[in-house]
Parts: structure tokens; sequence; C-alpha cells
């Protein structure tokens, strides 16, 4: 019957990430710096919280959107961190993940043929859905731009066509983010078109030497926001996220998102309450800690010669790789068999990570000195 498969979901391929870890899975003694997630527990009185919710009952469905009391509290929380302006009743959606939240907003504002600006290197989970729609996919080469996905590097690639524009930042693998004169550049020359930005937000209270801006605060009208617990509350596996946007948009989500799950964890939802309630500055003490490792790790890298921006939020190194004539796949086999250290290949991240390696810092000081030393050994036999 494999034929009768849809021909889009046929032509899918399994994400870089995991096409990596089934060849390296089997190594052992490896270090692994490839994890995209918080390496802290979830806080005690969040788990509580959830715990307290299965034991009082609430097992039930909720409002499609989310509870309300969460939804006051994602409204808040945003308000008082980012200075965005949302309403409970009709602007916000509870997710399951930001997964969730980037699959409906595709789906709502896609048609055949629409296309899509990304930056390239990127997170890999916008692509496929993209894909899924009959859109296009149309990536800006960002490497010789320090990463940074500014007006002067779309422009060119805007057409009549573009629907559009994603903008992830904090990234997932460069750690950079946008500044806010950059953010009201691209919101300014965006003001007059019919072009929706999806700003993914994940990463907003992991960032280290200025406070998150988000692009909404200039074009609330156009912008799709996307947020959650997964990255903030060390929550990934809760799937609790938000979808921020305008009535006039969100009500249209919010139908995509009715039939396709019809509400989040009713469980999860009392525990995300907690967490951007008296967890509201949860995420400061690990931030404290990932700081401290990124000064580390930018360190040694410097150390060996490796060349990467210094991370301005998230938890990863986007590293060049030193070595011109091996590919990022067949750079981090060799270092995976032969240093046992894994860490994900740029190609993971769309032919435009080609040529670098992504290293999370989610880890304990203990393995990134462990791991870093490995790699260093390994640079040095290899004379790269
Ligand atoms: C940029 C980005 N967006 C979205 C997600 C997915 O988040 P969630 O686990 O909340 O679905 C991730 C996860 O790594 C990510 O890095």
């Amino acid at each position: 019957m494999e034929h009768l498969i849809n021909h889009r979901v046929k032509n899918l391929e399994i994400s870089g990430i995991r096409k990596f870890s089934n060849l390296v899975g089997q190594i052992e003694d490896m270090i692994s710096l490839t994890i995209g997630q918080p390496d802290f527990p979830t806080p005690l009185h969040v788990k509580e919280a959830g715990i307290s919710a299965i034991e009082h009952d609430v097992t039930s469905y909720t409002h499609n959107a989310g509870t309300m009391e969460l939804r006051k509290a994602a409204c808040e929380f945003v308000k008082k961190k980012y200075q965005l302006h949302y309403q409970p009743e009709s602007e916000v959606i509870v997710t399951i993940g930001a997964s969730e939240a980037i699959d409906i907003t595709f789906r709502t504002i896609l048609t055949e043929g629409a296309e899509v600006i990304l930056p390239g290197p990127i997170y890999p989970g916008y692509e496929p859905v993209i894909r899924m729609m009959g859109a296009v996919p149309i990536h800006v080469d960002i490497r010789g731009h320090q990463f940074r996905f500014t007006l002067e590097a779309i422009k060119p690639y805007i057409t009549e066509k573009t629907r559009c524009i994603v903008l992830p930042y904090p990234s997932n693998p460069t750690g950079v983010s946008l500044t806010e004169t950059e953010l009201k550049e691209i919101a300014d020359f965006l003001a007059d078109k019919d072009i929706f930005v999806l700003a993914d937000e994940i990463y907003s209270e992991l960032t280290f030497d200025r406070p998150h801006r988000s692009i909404a605060t200039f074009l609330k009208d156009q912008t799709i926001v996307i947020n959650g617990l997964s990255k903030s509350h060390s929550m990934t596996g809760w799937r609790i996220g938000f979808l921020f946007a305008p009535e006039a948009i969100a009500k249209h989500i919010l139908k995509v998102h009715q039939y396709n799950v019809s509400c989040a964890n009713s469980i999860a939802q009392k525990a995300a309450y907690e967490a951007l309630t008296k967890g509201i500055d949860d995420a400061l003490e690990m931030k404290k800690e990932y700081a401290a490792r990124r000064d580390y790790v930018y360190e040694r890298l410097q150390a060996m010669g490796l060349k990467a921006v210094k991370p301005e939020g998230a938890f990863y190194f986007f590293v060049k790789i030193p070595n011109e004539t091996l590919n990022s796949s067949e750079f981090a086999l060799k270092l995976a068999h032969e240093a046992k250290v894994a860490v994900v290949p740029g190609s993971a991240f769309s032919e435009y990570g080609e040529g670098y390696f992504r290293l999370s810092y989610a880890y304990s000081m203990e393995t990134l000195e462990n791991g870093l030393n490995r790699i260093e050994t390994f640079l040095k036999n290899a004379n790269y």
C-alpha cells in the first residue's frame, strides 16, 4: 500500500539529528554533546502542581484554547517579560509544545505555492510542515553574515509569493539573537506588505547579554509569536507551548488546533500555570549556569583555534569545522569514532549548516570539560 502514501509525506526525510544518532548511538564510552533540551529537572513546585492536578481529578478536556487561568497567566508572563499585549480570551492558544504551534500556524496561513523565507542554518522543524502544505521554503544563507538574518539579507528574496518570514530567535543552532534595531528594521519594511512573521521565541528566557525583544512589539498585526515551557522551565516532556496572535488570525488557527488535538493535556496545563506564576523567574537560576558554561566553552574553543560566534542566547555553539576537506557529517562521524565525542553535523540544520557542527552545552561542567578535552586531543592528533 506504500504507493498510495501522500507523495509529500513520502518525500520527507527523517531529521538529520535522528539519522546521525542512529549512526553513532552504539559507540561505547561516548560523550554526547548533542542534546537540545535542558539538563535540569523540572522545578519541584511545578512537578508538585502536576501531581496535585492528578490527585484532584483535573483530568478532563479543557477549553480548546486552554484553561482561562493558564491563558491569563501566559498573557501576564509575556506582558511582564517582553512588553507584549495579548487578550487571554481571544489571542492566545495553549498548544502541544512549540512544535504543534508551528504546525497549526503553517497549516492555517499557507496555501500551495506560497513562499516562506527562513534563515539557514535553522532548526529543522519548519521545512517539513511547509512542504506538506505544498508551499516552498526559501532559505537565506546567513553563514557569511555572522548568522544575522537582517533586513539586508532578507530583502532580495521577497517576491509576490512571499507569505511568511520565520524569525527563530534566539537561534537553535547558532545562539544568535537579533537586536531591537534589527527587528524594527524588518518590522518597518514588512508593515505595508501582506506577509506574516512566524516568531519562534522558545528560547526567549535564555538570553545572556540583553533582555529578549520580540518583533511583535513593532508588528503585532502580522506576527504569530510562538513560545513555551520546554526550554525555560525544563519541561520538554510535558508538551506545553503557547501561540500568541491577533484575534483575526488566532480564531482561524484555533480551528486547526481544535480538530487536531482538542486541547493540551489538562494536567500539564496545571503544572504550566504554576510555572508561569510562582515559577515566573525559574529560568534565571538555570540561565546563570548556562552563562557560566557558555563562557567556559567559548574560552576552550578559542584556545583550540576553533571559530564560533559567541552565543547571545539558547544553549548551543555552532562551530566552524577546521578541516575544509571533510563535510559536516564526515567530520562528526570521525570525531565520534576517533575521539568518542558526539556533536550534531551542521547539515542537520539545512544545507546552509554545511561546514559547521553544533555543540550543546546543556550538560554539566564536568561533561563539557571531558568532551572538550577529547576534542582538543583529536584536533592535535589530526593536525588540524
Ligand atoms: C527553535 C525551536 N523551536 C521549537 C522547538 C520545539 O519545542 P517543543 O519541544 O516545545 O515542541 C525546538 C526544540 O528543540 C526548537 O529548538
